[in-house]
């Protein structure tokens, strides 16, 4: 079977992670997840982009060695992806010796298939983006993104000749060959395509000191972002052999942010087209979190610390609270007053309420449940349709609808026990309150399968509290979906899974 092999972008070491950057790597995880409950076989990178201009001029501010303060943040995020459960299975750091030797293999190969050459720089460059700006592309002269005044640089450099391969790289998108989505961003990517003639590609500076030396003039060092960009080969341990390609490759989906979709959607295919290099299947390019409708983000100073966050919410309502916010595409603007009305209405009273609600109600019985002998049809219809549309929008990345769908299971539950009135029935008709209690234990069961990507524990939790253990977590996605096949043991009401806050 095809390895399911899912990329977050590399973070920048000289920043801490905050909420906002965390949620692609969140993101990720919950698709990881949702795969691998799906009985795929998943491989997740995760890792450290440690290069460059700023990470040189941070250590300089803080008085530390480069490599230090590589180390000491990078295991900052490492420490921060743990706490929010991330589950990737390797996380690349740029400053590694297998990174560097084969970004090293990589330009040696592009320099030999003559598509490296000398030339001069001259441009406008923004230290903050380690990128240069056509002046178009400048506001008043200003970054776009961190509003700092580029400064003009002119520089002896390599070129790799990136115009080359603009009429491919058209051709590739407009098929659908390499599948950018949300739509606006694959036009907007043609657009670019279209209307401008491709530059070649600065992939070396002499001004940069921290970076992997060219390995034919040790004066320059290459452009990070060509070394962070190859850290997808590395990641999955590729030493630069095209006979010996790791069985992940190629990466079924990658995601980001939108401001960093041309470098993976011109600059990245086009580097593995001029290695011949299978291309990804799917780049999916998500909104910013804007707090005030301002891009959240360490030069703008209004970020928020994911773990503090976890500390009053708990890491999986904070998940679950980042991903159902705003549609994944688009920008949401996000507080934590928000968040406070998302808990208590998704989680608290919604989900953790029913499923306190159900347990004393079947605890009463003081014995088990079994399937009934006539399935109730339109419980089972509900749920199973609930299921297509679920896995038809996590297909889609479209967390945000996940969340309203599982609420809408969790809805129609509570309308359920309105409706048949248990406590009356426990009384008058107890072979009917125990088929009502079976379907709602048996929903509550399934919406613990439905939550589990966003919140692996407290879907945990809601199995135990229905008394079943480890023996529905090891079933896979197309056993546990199945309606009216478990039974559940005796019942007693256990703890608040999310306490009103
Ligand atoms: N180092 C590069 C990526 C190299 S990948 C080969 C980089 N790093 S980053 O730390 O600045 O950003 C990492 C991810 O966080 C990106 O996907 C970026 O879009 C995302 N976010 C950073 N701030 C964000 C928000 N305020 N909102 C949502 N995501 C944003 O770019």
């Amino acid at each position: 079977m095809k390895i399911f092999y899912i990329t977050t972008p590399i973070y920048y070491v000289n920043a801490r992670p905050h909420l906002g950057s965390a949620y692609t790597t969140i993101a990720a995880d919950v698709l990881a997840r949702f795969h691998r409950m799906k009985g795929e076989e998943v491989f997740f990178l995760a890792g450290t982009d440690e290069h460059g201009a700023k990470v040189a001029e941070t250590a300089l501010k803080e008085k530390m060695d480069p490599q230090e303060l590589c180390n000491q943040n990078s295991a900052k995020y490492q420490e921060a992806w743990d706490t929010l459960k991330i589950s990737y299975n390797n996380f690349i750091r740029t400053t590694d010796s297998e990174h560097k030797e084969m970004v090293i293999q990589v330009l040696k190969r592009l320099n030999d298939k003559k598509l490296i050459y000398k030339g001069v720089y001259q441009g406008l460059y923004c230290v903050g983006c380690e990128r240069y700006y056509t002046p178009k592309e400048l506001i008043n002269g200003e970054c776009p993104i961190h509003r700092k005044k580029a400064i003009s640089l002119s520089e002896d450099c390599y070129f790799f000749k990136l115009s080359i391969f603009r009429e491919k790289l058209l051709k590739l998108i407009r098929e659908d060959e390499l599948i950018i989505e949300p739509l606006e961003r694959k036009n907007e990517i043609l657009g670019f395509l279209e209307l401008n003639e491709l530059e070649d590609l600065a992939i070396s500076r002499a001004n940069v000191k921290w970076g992997i030396p060219l390995p034919w003039d040790q004066d320059q060092t290459i452009y990070v972002w060509v070394d962070a960009l190859l850290n997808y080969l590395s990641g999955i341990g590729w030493k630069g052999q095209l006979n010996k390609i790791p069985k992940q490759w190629p990466p079924e989906i990658q995601l980001l942010g939108k401001d960093i979709l041309r470098f993976h959607a011109v600059i990245w295919p086009a580097l593995l087209l001029a290695l011949k290099m299978p291309l990804p299947h799917r780049l999916y390019v998500h909104g910013f979190f804007t707090i005030n409708g301002q891009k959240m983000g360490k030069s703008a100073g209004n970020t928020i610390d994911p773990e503090e966050m976890a500390r009053v919410f708990g890491v999986d309502a904070l998940r679950w609270m980042t991903l159902s916010s705003f549609p994944f595409g688009h920008d949401g603007d996000i507080s934590q007053s928000k968040f406070y009305d998302k808990y208590n209405s998704d989680l608290s009273n919604g989900l953790g309420n029913l499923l306190r609600r159900v347990l004393s109600l079947a605890e009463k019985a003081k014995e088990d449940f079994q399937p009934p002998a006539k399935p109730e049809h339109n419980f089972h219809d509900f749920v199973e349709n609930v299921w297509q549309d679920y896995e038809h929008l996590l297909e889609e990345l479209k967390f945000a609808n996940v969340s309203t769908l599982i609420n809408s299971l969790v809805a129609f539950c509570d309308r359920y026990v309105n409706e048949n009135e248990p406590w009356k029935l426990f009384k008058d008709d107890f072979n009917q309150y125990k088929n009502v209690i079976y379907n709602l234990l048996e929903s509550l069961r399934h919406i613990a399968w439905m939550v589990r990507p966003f919140m692996p524990d407290k879907s945990d939790e809601i199995l135990r509290g229905l008394s079943l253990g480890a023996s529905e977590k090891n079933k896979t996605l197309i056993v546990g979906k199945k309606w009216g096949q478990t039974s559940f043991g005796k019942i007693s009401q256990g703890k608040i899974l999310f306490p009103r806050l």
